[in-house]
């Protein structure tokens, strides 16, 4: 087991997380840096990063900038158990939904991922940006940015951004919807329904699962590092210019 990293945080960080953004916001920002009122919930940026960005080496998911519906949806669904892990379990059962909302507003708030400009040329078929871009309609496989937009960066509420998150985190996110074979079952899969080692079961329609089972291993790891690393600019977020990509 990891334990919260809370050494390091410099002062000016946890300054930076508390800009009065409105009441609400306010208390979201308390959640993050303090945790919540039952002791279990512990804060957030000792896994999810000061800057809510997230821990790329530990495979913790960014938050800052994910619309606050779908943070509330993730915490309940790991509550009810359509999306099975520990960890966030113990905190999902104990927070209050006030504590959940304000916190997911708080992290809504925060500035949204932002990538440079995709080169689209030069695709090699089945590589993990084609996957990405184009998908493998033979098989059913949509592109994924026709669901997740332009360079992965999100749709609405209900389409999350893949660009900013961890490689590990988004390749263990298409395993958790496709299951592992028998041998390689593992800690993860132990609660899993039948044993299918399917951990995530949360997806509107089965979206995400029919994807992520007609994708091979090294499909999934392809295009998780695709995504993976498009790297945060600090470029202004211009909406518009996305949708032309
Ligand atoms: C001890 C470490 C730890 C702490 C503290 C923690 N988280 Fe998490 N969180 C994780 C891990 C690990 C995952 C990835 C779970 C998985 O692989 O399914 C996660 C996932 C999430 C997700 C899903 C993200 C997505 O893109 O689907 C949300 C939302 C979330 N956490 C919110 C919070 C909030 C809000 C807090 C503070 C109240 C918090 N977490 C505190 C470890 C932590
Ligand atoms: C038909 C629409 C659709 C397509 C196409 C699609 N997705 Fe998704 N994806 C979704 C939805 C909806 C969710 C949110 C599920 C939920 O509520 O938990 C999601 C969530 C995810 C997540 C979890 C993100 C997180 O923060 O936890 C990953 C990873 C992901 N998709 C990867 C992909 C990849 C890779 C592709 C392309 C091979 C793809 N998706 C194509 C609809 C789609």
């Amino acid at each position: 087991m990891f334990k919260p990293r809370l050494q390091g945080l410099s002062a000016a960080l946890c300054t930076a997380l508390l800009l009065p953004v409105g009441a609400h916001a306010l208390d979201g920002q308390h959640i993050m840096v303090h945790g919540g009122s039952n002791p279990a919930v512990l804060p957030c940026i000792s896994c999810h990063g000061a800057d809510g960005k997230g821990m790329a080496a530990a495979g913790f998911p960014r938050l800052a900038g994910l619309p606050a519906d779908y943070i509330v949806k993730q915490i309940q669904d790991i509550k009810t158990g359509k999306r099975l892990n520990p960890v966030m379990k113990a905190m999902s059962d104990v927070i209050t939904d006030d504590e959940l909302r304000a916190v997911a507003d708080a992290y809504a708030a925060l500035p949204k991922v932002n990538v440079a400009a995709v080169e689209t040329a030069a695709l090699v078929p089945g590589s993990g940006a084609w996957i990405a871009l184009r998908g493998a309609w033979d098989r059913n496989i949509p592109e994924c940015t026709l669901c997740h937009g332009p360079s992965g960066l999100g749709v609405g509420n209900v389409f999350p951004p893949l660009a900013g998150q961890p490689t590990s985190y988004l390749e263990n996110q298409l395993k958790s919807w496709k299951g592992n074979p028998p041998a390689k079952v593992g800690m993860r899969a132990a609660k899993a329904p039948a044993n299918t080692g399917i951990t995530r079961q949360n997806d509107p329609n089965g979206l995400m699962q029919h994807i992520a089972a007609s994708l091979t291993d090294a499909e999934i790891k392809a295009v998780a590092e695709y995504f993976g690393n498009l790297a945060d600019t600090t470029e202004f977020f211009d909406e518009s210019q996305h949708r032309l990509r």
